[in-house]
């Protein structure tokens, strides 16, 4: 008798099989380039060039200041008496007591400790303990960043003084009938991961519908065609679903480096509509490397949820109104059906590129990291200047559209059906790139819309 034999007979069974666990135990280091952003990091540096969003304003109370940590650094956002809003280092320049505990005054906020006066600037306008003529307000200066308020968020310039941008209002920030609702998430992960998702498509198909249950809708599970375009500073990601007699066509909108913009997304393929807009404008912004937000508008009206599917007032701090985007539900019930946020923190405190084996279906991941480390290392070495959006008073036109074309198949090969979409994507993104020569974000749309309307009748798409 054998071992296995006699080992079978006490009720003992050996497992056999190509185990892998001891060589594959050890979890390669991440990769800081793109994933390390406190300052005077490349990444760091990097997306200090742009405008964060830091905080939602209803965060800050009147009579209070508001502790915040933005990639790795320690800081203060008030409103002083006279409305005027600050974001500060958060330690004292006298002898580094928080500002979290200082007291609102009609300009600045006062230290606790020793009563120093700040301005929104960083000026130090009183430092009462010291005697009259004290050199200290003109030998100090305390950090502090340049902060503006926009439809709910509270935005910071952390850059270099000098190199501050325009700051970009797109036509999806200013859509007509769209209530836009401020919501932020925390995700004890790195930025870059939860960034990544938006450029990773094929995740709705499994994640949101066939692995558990349909979250969204049943046509998220039909799996597209994926394709990509690099439109100035945006990377967009086009899905292209075949749902009985029509095509549904979405755009995902990534404008580089951490903002992006996501189509409706709870409504079925299963009556056209054309050109409808983003449901969800956010920002990825760090903490430090191992926390994040999403600090996001949700869309709502008649143009882009006609049906009134979406809950505003379930929207606000730490929560969206749907599934899988926070910590906050039972941990069999996330275990059970798992949603976005479960994918993307459980990809573990920075997720280590190392330890992935990247397929053809993570096209956009790819692109977005090429992207950021073209970006990182251009700054970096001096060859390259970040890419900037237009100039305030020029078209900001972005790209993000949900679609649902009245296009049968051609035929009932399902290749020649992902050709005839990949070329419906293709036609689709040619009018949205020809229509931004126009002046207005209205004539843009309307153009697109007009063509959209008309692309079934096109003699390439109809049957
Ligand atoms: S530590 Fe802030 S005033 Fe002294
Ligand atoms: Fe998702």
């Amino acid at each position: 008798m054998s071992v296995a034999e006699d080992l079978k007979a006490h009720g003992i069974t050996i497992p056999v099989g190509k185990y892998q666990g001891h060589a594959k135990s050890q979890r390669p280091d991440p990769d800081p380039e793109l994933t390390a952003t406190g300052p005077g990091t490349l990444c760091g540096e990097y997306l200090r060039r742009y405008w964060q969003p830091v905080c939602m304003t209803s965060e800050i109370p009147d009579d209070r200041p508001l502790r915040l940590r933005i990639m790795s650094e320690d800081l203060v956002a008030f409103k002083d008496k006279s409305g005027a809003y600050g974001l500060l280092a958060a330690n004292c320049s006298h002898r580094n007591t928080s500002l979290e505990f200082g007291i609102i005054e009609d300009n600045g906020i006062r230290c606790c400790y020793h009563g120093w006066l700040y301005d929104i600037d960083g000026t130090i306008l009183e430092t009462p303990g010291e005697p009259d003529g004290t050199k200290i307000p003109e030998r100090v200066k305390h950090g502090a960043y340049p902060v503006l308020e926009f439809k709910g968020l509270l935005f910071a310039y952390m850059g270099p003084a000098g190199e501050q941008p325009e700051f970009p209002v797109y036509d999806i920030h200013e859509q007509p009938n769209d209530e836009m609702v401020p919501y932020s998430i925390t995700y004890p992960c790195n930025w870059l991961q939860v960034m990544e998702n938006t450029v990773d498509p094929i995740h709705t198909v499994f994640l949101h519908t066939r692995i558990t249950e349909v979250q969204f809708a049943n046509s998220w599970g039909a799996m597209p065609v994926v394709k990509q375009y690099t439109p100035d500073n945006h990377i967009v990601t086009t899905s292209t679903y075949r749902w009985g007699d029509y095509v549904w066509l979405r755009a995902q909108d990534v404008c580089m480096p951490n903002h992006a913009r996501i189509g409706a997304f709870l409504y079925e393929a299963e009556e056209p509509r054309y050109f409808w807009r983003s449901a969800l404008t956010k920002w990825t912004v760090p903490r430090d490397d191992t926390e994040c937000m999403i600090i996001s508008w949700r869309h709502y009206g008649p143009d882009i949820d006609p049906d009134n599917l979406g809950k505003p007032e379930e929207v606000g701090k730490e929560k969206v109104d749907f599934i899988g985007q926070t910590m906050f539900r039972d941990y069999i019930e996330r275990q059970i059906e798992p949603g976005d946020y479960e994918a993307q923190v459980s990809q573990g405190p920075i997720n280590p590129h190392a330890a992935e084996n990247l397929g053809q279906t993570d096209v956009g991941v790819a692109t977005l990291r090429k992207w950021l480390r073209g970006q990182v290392r251009g700054l970096a070495d001096g060859t390259q200047e970040p890419t900037r959006p237009p100039k305030y008073g020029d078209k900001h036109y972005g790209y993000v559209q949900d679609t649902v074309f009245p296009i049968p198949p051609r035929s009932s090969d399902e290749k020649e059906d992902e050709a005839l979409r990949g070329e419906i994507s293709d036609a689709a993104m040619d009018i949205i790139l020809e229509a931004d020569s126009l002046p207005t974000a209205e004539e843009r749309t309307a153009r697109i819309k007009e063509r959209f309307q008309k692309l079934h009748e096109d003699p390439r798409f109809s049957a």
